[in-house]
């Protein structure tokens, strides 16, 4: 790192398992990424990915939906506790609801998703099956931003997979994990060191200072 530069404060939003946390957390750690993962959110008290913080130290919070009278006042918690933990950037990482106005408007360009192919095609949850139905040959990943639509947000970083003769949804979808370990890395690693703007439905590279 640069003496200039300065860690960028992370919140990383999971439902699930949790190895891009793992890979993300891991990333950070090993260097090379001016950030730190300052809290794991969760809408969901049995995720793994909880777990997976604790084991490495990170605070952790649970907001579910169940606790609010309604979707709106369940935003307004996330967006509370995202400001309360002072987040420069929010990291979608398996995180399965969309993510509200209250939130979107508090974080507008600040907030990354992940999805399981390469977007435009095959969006929503079952990205990696669709794409498999339709019979494509390259399938891959897709950083973006985040924006009000599902999966529509200004694209960061893009990654092939190829499919396989043989491929099955659970052995596509090991390929494309591989596939996502390296590329959030990369894509907060951008954003930390102050490089991406968006342009429209672009997002620029900047070169390194
Ligand atoms: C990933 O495949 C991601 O693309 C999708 O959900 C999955 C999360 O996996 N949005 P994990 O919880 O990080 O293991």
């Amino acid at each position: 790192m640069s003496p200039i530069e300065k860690n960028i404060s992370i919140a990383v939003l999971a439902s699930g398992s949790g190895t891009n946390l793992e890979a993300i957390a891991q990333a950070i750690e090993e260097g090379g990424i001016p950030a730190r993962i300052a809290i794991v959110i969760s809408d969901n008290p049995d995720a793994f990915a909880l777990e997976r913080a604790g084991r490495r130290g990170i605070p952790t919070k649970v907001i579910e939906l169940g606790d609010y009278p309604d979707r709106p006042a369940f935003d307004r918690a996330i967006r509370d506790a995202l400001r309360q933990a002072g987040v420069d950037l929010v990291v979608l990482a398996g995180y399965m609801k969309l993510v509200g106005p209250e939130i979107l408007e508090a974080f507008s360009g600040r907030i990354m998703n992940i999805h399981p192919a390469l977007l435009p095609s095959f969006p929503g949850e079952h990205g990696v099956s669709d794409a498999l139905q339709h019979g494509v040959k390259v399938s891959g990943v897709t950083v973006h931003f985040v924006d009000e639509g599902l999966d529509t947000g200004p694209i960061i970083v893009q990654e092939a997979v190829p499919v396989e003769e043989n491929d099955d949804e659970e052995s596509l979808h090991g390929r494309i994990h591989l596939a996502e370990y390296r590329a959030y890395p990369l894509a907060i690693k951008l954003f930390a060191q102050g490089r991406l703007q968006i342009e429209g439905r672009k997002v620029k590279v900047l070169p390194q200072k």
